[in-house]
């Protein structure tokens, strides 16, 4: 029993590291579900992305939008990531810029903590932010610690466009993708 115990600890420990604070949530098909339908519609994404007509080069940095809230653009958002890390070379970086509503963390379970927001304030650096996560090769960059008050502000500040340009320049080894809010 002590043993067990212990090892219960060690686990939490393990998974506190990872980011994590439980289960993963049901939605990420491409986890828990690889072989669903849901999951062979983002494999099919993941190609189309990967294998652009014409020869031309895949993008390495991708944002996610919709017009109106709810359309699944974190469901969406965050199966690719998982697709991507599971099936390609590159490390992935999920981004959540949706800083009125984040839902990253819902969706890997992890507490809030730093990251968009207060690398828009001027408050921290891209790299102090980035959290691991259970899934081998994905990365996330939080929202935010704690909602600011002008979310858009920020969004459309002269910082939002340079850390797109930091984000690119985290070098090949790196897919970003950025999930927004609703236009
Ligand atoms: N293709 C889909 N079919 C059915 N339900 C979906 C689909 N995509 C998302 N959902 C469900 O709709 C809800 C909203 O999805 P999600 O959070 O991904 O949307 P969103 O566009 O990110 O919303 P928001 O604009 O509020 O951030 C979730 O409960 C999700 O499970
Ligand atoms: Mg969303």
């Amino acid at each position: 029993m002590q043993i067990l115990k212990a090892f219960e600890k060690q686990e939490r420990e393990q998974a506190t590291q990872a980011g994590a604070l439980g289960p993963l949530d049901d939605h990420l098909y491409m986890y828990h579900m690889p072989y669903s339908y849901t999951a062979e519609q983002i494999r099919k994404l993941r190609t189309h992305i990967f294998h652009l007509p014409d020869g031309r080069p895949a993008p390495r940095v991708i944002m996610v939008t919709s017009a109106l809230p709810g359309e699944g653009k974190t469901l969406i958002a965050s199966n690719l990531a998982v697709a991507i890390a599971k099936g390609e070379d590159q490390r992935v970086l999920l981004v959540d810029c949706d800083l009125r509503k984040p839902s990253l963390n819902d969706v890997f379970k992890f507490s809030r903590s730093k990251g968009v927001s207060e690398i828009l304030q001027g408050r921290a650096e891209i790299a102090e932010c980035i959290i691991s996560t259970p899934i081998d090769k994905l990365a996330i960059l939080p929202a935010a610690r704690e909602n600011p008050a002008n979310p858009s502000e920020l969004l459309e500040s002269k910082r939002a466009a340079a850390l797109v340009k930091d984000l690119a320049a985290l070098g090949e080894d790196w897919f970003i993708i950025i999930d927004t809010p609703p236009l």
